[in-house]
């Protein structure tokens, strides 16, 4: 399959490491997936190795605890490590600002820091909540400053955060996975992934566009 590995062996990188990203990074270590989460905030890396977590999500210090301990999850604020995985899951900030207009700060900056590392044949999975049209927009025209073109060289696919605070893992391992891709290679890797990485139902969209107006339908 295009975008994804035959192989069973899968790792995936996940960038920003917040409630969202630890909580999907805990989630895919458990289930196999080898993973290395990258943020930019030393300090939590830091508290991360030192076995702390900041985040108040029941189960969630037990999974991170867990997985750091066996080996199966890293955390480091070094992108280069990216270029080694096989899958890319971007779950940086995108805070509202005053007026409801989108501070894309953090999401620019970790596409930049991306699009230096990412290599042929990755697959690349946006988490981050951005209006519909905005990861196209926005995202593509980043990522493919890495030379590489989008739906040739690297897959893409937006799914949605709908997970609640405070039953988010249980959610996790049993809701099903809402999908737009790039391309349909973009939409095929990213299904197969989720079906291998967390063993739950995949919502296919027609588009990214398509999941990110679900994001907004769905108002959280
Ligand atoms: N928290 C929720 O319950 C929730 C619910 C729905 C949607 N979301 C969406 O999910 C996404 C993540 O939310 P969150 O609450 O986990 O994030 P957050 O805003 O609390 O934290 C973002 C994390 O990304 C890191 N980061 C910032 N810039 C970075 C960079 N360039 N490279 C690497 N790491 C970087 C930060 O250090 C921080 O740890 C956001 O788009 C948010 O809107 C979150």
């Amino acid at each position: 399959m295009r975008f994804l590995p035959e192989s069973e062996d899968v790792s995936a990188a996940v960038i920003g490491l917040a409630y969202v990203g630890s909580c999907v990074a805990g989630a895919l270590a458990e289930r196999g997936v080898r993973v290395v989460g990258v943020d930019t905030d030393a300090r939590l890396t830091r508290e991360f190795a030192e076995r702390h977590c900041r985040f108040s999500e029941p189960g969630l210090p037990e999974l991170l605890f867990s997985g750091l301990d066996s080996g199966a999850l890293r955390v480091t604020t070094d992108y280069a490590e990216i270029a080694g995985v096989d899958v890319v899951i971007v779950a940086v900030g995108t805070p509202i600002r005053e007026g409801g207009v989108l501070e894309d700060t953090q999401l620019r900056a970790a596409c930049e820091n991306l699009s230096g590392h990412l290599r042929e044949g990755q697959l690349v999975l946006l988490k981050s909540t951005v209006p519909p049209g905005m990861n196209r927009e926005l995202v593509v025209p980043l990522l493919e400053r890495s030379g590489l073109t989008c739906g040739v060289d690297f897959g893409l696919a937006f799914y949605p955060e709908r997970l609640s605070e405070g039953t988010a893992l249980r959610e996790l391992r049993s809701f099903p996975i809402v999908v737009g891709g790039w391309c349909v290679d973009s939409a095929a890797a990213a299904e197969a992934f989720w079906r291998r990485g967390v063993g739950v139902d995949i919502i296919q969209c027609s588009s990214m566009e398509a999941a990110e107006m679900v994001k907004l339908a769905a108002g959280r």
